[in-house]
């Protein structure tokens, strides 16, 4: 069961910096309420706590066609619908494509380079796409949608044959599309938004494509979810991890959370970690800034900045008990010193031992840091995580105050976008970016 350490939180350790538990015991209440309007499904976009016990059949069932059928899968998807997949595919099949099939290929950006390397690795009529966007009209994965249709229809090969959409069960153009052309579909269920679907179709068709199997990997996250669904903030981890960064930002300025997994196929976990935060807690007078990093590697680039840079950043460290393998540091130049000291040890060992160190070290100097501690990286303890994070995400969001679901920051640009694109209704958006424009043209060297 995944575990969180906080004692280099507390101030009875880091002193003066750290956390006091009366400033805990002082949330208390505020707890108990927003544990209630959790439990009470208080808003729609708490569904995502309703994902942990699915039917998982279907899924199985159209993977299961995509493994025996396809060479590649292809996934179109940007934000909440691409960095779960990619989480699961890094963590639990790391170098998936060089001796796996079917190839896995995230297409989550619209950087021609990358499409055209993707295009001529695959062969599209032995290339399943699976098309993820929740409302169905996202610009970027629209176009590649568009793209891949082209070039499907110009095979000759069958588009319902090839293409799976992941969208909202009613509404959107691709539920739309999906329906007139007959393509295979799997709904995101209406509560449930893009940073929060990891463990709906959106992550688990991807994770059955690879073999993973999902049915463990919703156990996990039922499994935690039981063990977070106590109101009494010290017996919940969840709560507790929010309760601890909020006090970090509000009484002690902290505004970055810097995310350290000590497995390099984590490193997307962080990234989706960091999206999920961001996206959901960045709203006036909320959030801390996350950052996603990398033990032991970031300790030759990051480490001497959270040891002696401003004193404004939470580590939080994910630390992996059991690796599942292990390698010999073999006892060679036993005559160097300098390196002898190795020789005998294994690769777990280390990894493990640099990142007490590392959180010791920190704590000497009272900086700020906590540990979530799993047993190993399987598809249970994925599991755990995913809904770890998503419920201390939307909890620290009711503490603030804040809606944790919605995006209203990001609209902006879109409009910008659609304007210069040419989208009807955005007309006088294209204006302002023009006038933009020349005013830019005068400060340019
Ligand atoms: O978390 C979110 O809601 C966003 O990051 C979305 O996932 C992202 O914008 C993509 O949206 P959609 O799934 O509608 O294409």
């Amino acid at each position: 069961m995944l575990e969180l350490n906080f004692s280099n939180m507390m101030g009875e350790v880091i002193g003066e910096k750290g956390i006091s538990e009366r400033e805990i015991e002082g949330l208390k209440t505020a707890v108990f309420d927003i544990d209630k309007r959790i439990k009470s499904r208080e808003r729609p976009e708490l569904a995502f706590i309703d994902l942990l016990e699915q039917d998982v059949s279907e899924i199985k069932k159209i993977a299961g066609d995509i493994r025996g059928n396809f060479d590649n899968f292809v996934i179109l998807g940007i934000g909440g619908s691409a960095l779960g997949p990619r989480a699961i595919i890094d963590a639990l099949s790391p170098f998936h494509n060089l001796d796996k099939k079917p190839r896995v290929f995230i297409y989550d950006n619209v950087d021609p380079r990358t499409l055209d390397r993707i295009l001529s690795l695959t062969d599209i009529r032995k290339t399943a796409i699976n098309v993820i966007t929740k409302s169905g009209s996202t610009a970027e994965t629209i176009a590649s949608f568009m793209i891949f249709w082209d070039n499907v229809e110009k095979s000759g090969a069958d588009h319902s044959k090839i293409f799976i959409a992941t969208t909202d069960p009613e509404k959107g153009n691709l539920r739309k599309i999906a329906k007139e052309k007959g393509l295979r579909t799997f709904s995101i269920p209406p509560g449930v938004g893009g940073r929060y679907s990891v463990l709906c179709p959106v992550g688990l068709l991807p994770a059955e494509v690879i073999g993973i199997n999902t049915e463990e990997m919703l156990k996990g996250a039922s499994d935690i979810h039981k063990r977070c669904s106590d109101p009494e903030v010290w017996k919940n981890p969840a709560y507790l991890f929010g309760v601890l960064l909020y006090l970090m930002n509000r009484e002690e300025k902290r505004t970055i959370n810097v995310i350290v997994p000590y497995a390099d196929g984590l490193k997307p976990l962080a990234e989706w970690f960091c999206q999920l935060w961001a996206e959901s807690l960045g709203k006036p007078g909320a959030g801390l800034t996350p950052y996603p990093s990398l033990g032991t590697t970031d300790q030759h680039s990051q480490l001497q900045l959270w040891m002696e840079g401003p004193e404004d950043k939470v580590i939080i460290f994910i630390r992996v008990n059991d690796y599942a393998v292990d390698i010999n540091i073999p006892k060679v130049f036993q005559d160097m010193d300098g390196l002898n000291y190795l020789g005998g040890h294994t690769l777990s060992e280390l990894i493990k031992t640099e990142q007490e160190s590392t959180e010791l070290a920190l704590a000497r100097i009272k900086r700020p840091n906590m540990t979530i501690g799993i047993p190993g990286i399987d598809a249970y303890h994925m599991g755990q995580l995913f809904h770890f994070f998503e419920l201390a995400t939307a909890f620290t969001g009711f503490l603030y105050g804040i809606n944790p679901f919605n995006q209203p920051g990001v609209e902006e640009g879109k409009n910008f976008t659609y304007g210069m694109m040419g989208r009807r209704g955005y007309e006088t958006k294209r204006e302002d970016v023009e006038k933009a424009r020349e005013k830019k043209a005068c400060w340019r060297v």
